[in-house]
């Protein structure tokens, strides 16, 4: 007589876990439950509580209600130590890495076993021995400053491995990556579970949670909606719902805008970058009131430069531009603001905000004239604070959080908000949408549309080539700090525009 083995208990469940901060439920009653050998994708959107959810498992947060269990066993996890005794290792978003130490060390640092205070020859073979295993190259003796980003993660992922990781949490893993990289991470990862041990990996991108997971789990607003097998069958439009809530429209419907007279005219500009190399070459164009005029181009051919240029944060050596008949050209940042650019920058984090101050002081920021500064009216500031929150449908407990604990999409929220309620003439948006998950970049690009309905100008700047061909009425194509050429959006294709990008063509 034969009977069935009982099939593997779940590598993971997690049962009913409730974890709070001040003002927050980040993780409602969520439950998890992963198979032992798969890769199980949390998928969610900016601030739906994967990354809490994943943090309570690696045991930096202690929940307020649920139960673990590990291969069926309930478990305790008071401490990243705790969880690590216990086979979880997880990579976060920003590397814990020390810059000025090699490969080798960083690997095994902290292991305060006897046995490993030594023989590094030995420690570097098994740890080409491990790379060898999961087909993840890194050489051990090179310094962690040395490597891209790219390598520093994979030196994460060995580091665990090495130490005997059995379930391996990335969080965003390929938000760092270039697509071919983010390919070979996926290789990786099957490798990592065809070994049998178990991978969770955390994305707010639909396509890759299809390419790279057999089985999805979507939370959101920290409560777990469902989980599924990830089939042939399954799409991006059914994933995009159950994350947001709601169907999203991934081609955006633009309406036809007559477009104005000229707003923002820019003739033979031209400036140097930080290395002090032509950075922008004779650039011409015009945007019209009402337009949207793209800028697409491969980073680093002067698209920067061009923002900060139109916005007075970097000297034109030469050439002009004139915004509705007043002429800006090196004028103060402050008088840029004043005659009606508005700015979303491309580095929000660093230079769109300040984490340190709250929401309302980060507002303060753009409309000291309404009376914030030194002085005045911080009672208008407060009103005008909670309108816009509530307005731009900014996640935040309050208006008095630091704008530094917002998550990305919420905190590009936050800085729109403020940028388009001083009324601008013309706004310059550097790669607004990038980082955003589905819902937030929708918000974001409806935002834009909205503003040129009204008559705005808009420059948009992005290397994404969808949104520029759906939000753009003309694209610029930028390549070594020149304009190779302008197409109008409607007729253009993405070839011709790849071309120019490449410095090919026109
Ligand atoms: N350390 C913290 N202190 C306060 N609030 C936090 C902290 N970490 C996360 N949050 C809040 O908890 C919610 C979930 O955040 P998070 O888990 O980072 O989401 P995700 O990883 O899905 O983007 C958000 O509202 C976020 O602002
Ligand atoms: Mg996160």
């Amino acid at each position: 007589m034969t009977t069935n083995p009982a099939p593997a208990p779940p590598a993971v469940e997690m049962i009913s876990v409730t974890k709070q901060f001040p003002g927050v439920i980040a993780n409602r009653d969520a439950s998890l439950t992963v198979r032992k050998g798969e890769i199980h994708a949390l998928l969610g959107e900016n601030g739906a509580g994967k990354s809490t959810l994943m943090n309570v498992l690696a045991g930096l947060y202690v929940p307020e209600a649920g139960e673990i269990r590990l291969h069926g066993r309930t478990v305790t996890i008071r401490s990243p130590r705790e969880a690590f005794g216990l086979g979880i290792a997880m990579v976060h978003q920003h590397f814990k890495l020390v810059m000025n130490q090699t490969v080798a060390e960083n690997i095994i640092l902290g292991l305060d076993d006897p046995r490993f205070h030594l023989d590094m020859a030995r420690v570097k073979r098994q740890i080409e021995e491990v790379g060898r295993q999961y087909e993840i190259h890194v050489d051990p003796d090179a310094f962690i400053w040395q490597l891209s980003v790219g390598e520093q993660q994979r030196v994460e992922i060995l580091k665990a491995l090495y130490r005997g990781a059995d379930i391996l949490i990335l969080d965003e893993p390929t938000a760092v990556l270039t697509p071919q990289e983010a390919d070979a991470l996926g290789q990786t990862m099957q490798k990592i579970v065809g070994e049998g041990k178990t991978i969770i990996f955390i994305s707010h991108k639909l396509d890759e949670v299809i390419r790279f997971a057999n089985e999805v789990t979507v939370l959101r607003k920290g409560e777990v909606i469902a989980t599924e097998p990830v089939t042939a069958d399954t799409s991006t439009s059914h994933l995009a719902e159950m994350m947001v809530g709601r169907s999203i429209v991934f081609r955006i419907q633009k309406e036809a805008v007559d477009v104005g007279e000229v707003c923002l005219s820019v003739r033979g500009l031209e400036a140097l970058n930080e290395k002090r190399l032509s950075a922008l070459r004779k650039m011409t164009f015009d945007i019209h009131q009402g337009e949207i005029f793209g800028i697409a181009g491969v980073a680093g051919n002067g698209q920067k430069e061009l923002a900060e240029v139109l916005t007075g944060l970097r000297h034109a050596t030469s050439g002009s531009f004139v915004l509705k008949g007043k002429a800006l050209t090196n004028a103060h940042p402050r008088a840029v603001i004043d005659a009606g650019i508005a700015h979303i920058p491309e580095s929000r984090i660093y230079t769109g905000s300040v984490g340190a101050m709250s929401v309302s002081d980060n507002i303060a920021l753009k409309h000291y004239r309404e009376g914030v500064g030194p002085f005045l009216n911080r009672k208008g500031l407060r009103a005008l604070s909670r309108q816009l929150v509530e307005s731009f449908n900014v996640a935040t407990p309050g208006i008095d959080t630091r704008a530094g604990t917002l998550s990305g999409g919420n905190l590009q929220k936050l800085i729109l908000a403020r940028e388009l309620t001083t009324k601008p003439t013309l706004i310059i948006a550097a790669h607004p949408t990038q980082g955003l998950d589905v819902g937030a970049a929708e918000a974001v690009r409806n935002r834009l549309l909205e503003q040129q309905q009204q008559g705005v100008a808009v420059l948009l700047i992005s290397e994404d080539l969808d949104e520029l061909f759906s939000l753009s009425d003309r694209i610029g194509v930028m390549y070594e700090g020149r304009l190779m050429g302008i197409v109008p959006a409607a007729t253009a294709t993405r070839e011709e525009v790849g071309l120019m990008m490449t410095g090919k063509g026109k």
